[in-house]
């Protein structure tokens, strides 16, 4: 039994905020000590909504570095590589855009929401839809286990479990009947990867109504100090009137109680006194849970502080992730090649 393999990665668009951390990276720093770790920064796909601007997608992508580390991914037990720099990755998407039918991709939720929410209406490129398809590359070139992710991605996790079993089937012999979890021993090149949701999927912004998102301004970030924390959490919508008024737990203030507040018991009797209307304030609650966030990401922001101006020795952290993620996904991209009939002889790269 080969040890268990995770992978997963992020798109550079701006500083990770708190629904990161919730929704995947938390996860990740527990994952980094059991599971060989492949965190990929999606800078590739940057570019498909906005190649005009690489000077912010190179900016990002070293941002989400700093906020990596600060939140505590090990890049000695963690690769964190670049997406460009493994060439496996682009020739995997183009051989597996062949085994999707166009209209699967383009089915694809999380594809329709995006091109709704962003306004691309059919003015989209072509690598866009691609995407999809060069997602399922990003993981299957690892043969990773697992995929810890937020909510918004089974759909592309649901995808890459279609490509490996199509995969499986017609070029490594698989039966179709075979189960998931055993196509690896059944001879496929590729395990079926499995989505890791964190426990905490979908965390509220701070407007209490939609997703966190930077691009919606209510998001959260690690370089926020206590007071801005207060500010943003003030905005929060709940509809309730005063602090005798009885309180709706399943609210998005509670989902931060629940989600920032360690203490049970203290969370136990917030909810009962909130459900009962007990003379207990929105304000209250928003203090109490702004201090708790404060208490969380302060060490991260100094962790990250650290990381301002070094540049050069982030992109060196990318560099050893990359050379550790191309020896790995050369081998997949070999064995793939060779089950596909496109083995005619050994290549060597050099990747350095
Ligand atoms: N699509 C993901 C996002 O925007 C980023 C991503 C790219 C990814 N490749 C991946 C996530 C592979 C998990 C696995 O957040």
């Amino acid at each position: 039994m080969t040890q268990r393999r995770m992978l997963t990665g992020d798109t550079p668009t701006g500083q990770l905020h708190l629904g990161h951390w919730v929704g995947s990276v938390r996860r990740r720093v527990e994952l980094q000590s059991q599971a060989e770790c492949f965190v990929l920064i999606a800078n590739m796909h940057a570019f498909t909504t906005r190649s005009e601007k690489p000077d912010e997608i190179r900016r990002d992508t070293l941002q989400i570095v700093r906020d990596y580390l600060a939140m505590g991914l090990d890049p000695e037990k963690t690769a964190i590589f670049l997406q460009t720099e493994v060439p496996a990755i682009s020739e995997l998407t183009y051989l597996f855009a062949m085994l999707l039918p166009y209209n699967r991709v383009m089915r694809n939720p999380t594809l329709k929401d995006e091109i709704k929410v962003k306004n691309l209406g059919d003015n989209y490129s072509f690598g866009f839809p691609l995407y999809a398809v060069g997602q399922t590359a990003d993981i299957l070139a690892f043969r990773a286990h697992a995929v810890p992710v937020g909510e918004d991605q089974i759909p592309h996790i649901e995808l890459t479990r279609e490509v490996a079993r199509r995969f499986n089937q017609l070029y490594c012999g698989v039966d179709p009947k075979t189960e998931d979890a055993d196509h690896a021993a059944a001879g496929g090149v590729f395990p079926i990867p499995e989505a890791d949701v964190g426990k905490v999927a979908r965390l509220p912004g701070t407007d209490g109504v939609n997703k966190m998102s930077k691009s919606l301004g209510n998001a959260i970030f690690l370089t926020d100090e206590l007071k801005q924390i207060k500010k943003k959490l003030g905005k929060l919508y709940t509809g309730r009137q005063s602090p005798d008024e009885p309180g709706d737990i399943e609210n998005a203030l509670f989902q931060y109680v629940r989600t920032f507040i360690s203490d049970a018991d203290r969370v136990a009797e917030l909810e009962r006194r909130y459900a009962a209307g007990d003379d207990i304030g929105d304000g209250h609650i928003k203090i109490e849970v702004a201090q708790a966030i404060d208490a969380l990401i302060a060490p991260m922001r100094e962790r990250r502080a650290a990381w301002d101006d070094r540049d050069d020795d982030l992109i060196d952290i990318l560099r050893e992730g990359s050379r550790r993620a191309n020896a790995l996904a050369e081998e997949t991209l070999a064995m793939a090649k060779e089950a596909a009939g496109l083995g005619f002889w050994k290549r060597s790269l050099s990747l350095d």
